[in-house]
């Protein structure tokens, strides 16, 4: 257990945001399981906040039963920052997250995400602007730094803590890393061992073996997990198991197919059909993968023109597929 503020986070355990994939209703199904302490909404945009664009409260919709909740802010004009940030606070939000760790061009270009680890100045007016427009927890999340040749998350640590930011989540790889390579979970120790705020490590953690490596080698107060969720969603359940010496239970391909029914009806019940097929198709291939020949099933709820289509080849796969158990 760790705190920000008077926001317990039990077990220690958090669901990264994904954009495209951490939704509300994603961040309940992992919930629902067991095991997480804090859920983060997928990055907001500040323009899309103060602009009011509709896209945008989907984003920043959550139900009771994920709290504790943090919404998190990207973009770079201080003023829409701190504007988001009230209207999350008044939403109902646990805790504000500043993203200063996206690494995608369109976000960089307009300033924000991690190409505010390059302009500190700016990075430091928006965390300021931000936390005298709010009265609730704020956090950060950021990359090691934008290139190897500029790795700064120490500096941006103690520049976040001295501004008021009271937690800080560290993805172990540089800005121009992108996804390639191995976090480097050293940096993380190195921001940990000289934070006065709450750490959370992220990077790289499959499996409960990983997360237990991450607490012991870095120290951190929690770990926070991805990818690795979205191909497992009892991911960080199994890593609390393991953690609490608990055994860990393996679960069953049909258990996921299972899963993967449910969750995609709730998903076609919940957006427009176009919008529905988008979506299941992004999380069913994360979600088959490791499913016996997985990479057909891929490609034929890929092509699928219709949500009808769509199930039809998942239901297809399963009754030829699935070894009965
Ligand atoms: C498709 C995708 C979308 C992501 N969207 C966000 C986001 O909205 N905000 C954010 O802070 N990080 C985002 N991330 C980064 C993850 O939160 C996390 O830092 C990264 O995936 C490393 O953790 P992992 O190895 O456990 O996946 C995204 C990552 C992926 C792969």
């Amino acid at each position: 257990m760790f705190k920000i503020r008077d926001v317990i986070i039990e077990p220690p355990l958090v669901l990264a945001p994904v954009a495209g994939h951490t939704d509300s209703l994603f961040r309940q199904a992992v919930k629902g399981l067991g095991g997480c302490g804090l859920v983060v909404s997928e990055l907001v945009s500040t323009e899309g906040m103060t602009r009011h664009h509709a896209r945008t409260h989907h984003l920043t919709h959550f139900v009771e039963a994920e709290r504790p909740v943090s919404i998190q802010i990207f973009g770079s004009d201080s003023a829409r920052m701190a504007e988001s940030a009230a209207m999350v606070q008044e939403m109902g939000a646990d805790i504000v997250d500043i993203n200063a760790g996206c690494p995608v061009k369109k976000v960089v270009k307009q300033g924000g995400g991690s190409n505010l680890l390059r302009d500190l100045p700016l990075l430091e007016k928006i965390i300021k602007e931000v936390r005298k427009a709010i009265r609730i927890p704020l956090t950060i999340k950021i990359r090691s730094g934008w290139d190897r040749n500029s790795i700064n998350a120490v500096e941006v640590m103690k520049l976040a803590q001295d501004c008021g930011v009271e937690g800080l989540t560290i993805h172990g790889r540089t800005r121009n890393e992108l996804f390639s390579g191995k976090a480097d979970w050293n940096i993380i120790e190195k921001v940990k061992r000289q934070a006065r705020i709450p750490i959370i490590g992220n990077g790289d953690v499959f499996s409960p073996e990983d997360a237990a490596r991450m607490f012991r080698e870095t120290g951190v107060d929690g770990v926070m997990m991805g990818r690795g969720v979205l191909g497992n969603p009892w991911l960080i359940r199994q890593c609390w198991a393991h953690l609490s010496g608990r055994p860990v239970t393996k679960t069953s391909l049909k258990q996921k197919a299972n899963f993967m029914k449910q969750f995609l009806q709730r998903v076609c019940q919940d957006a427009p059909p176009p919008v529905a097929l988008g979506k299941m198709k992004k999380i069913g291939g994360y979600l088959s993968k490791g499913f016996p020949q997985g990479a057909r099933l891929r490609a034929q709820i890929h092509s699928a023109h219709s949500i009808e289509d769509f199930f039809a080849a998942m239901e297809a796969y399963l009754a030829e597929s699935m070894p009965a158990e």
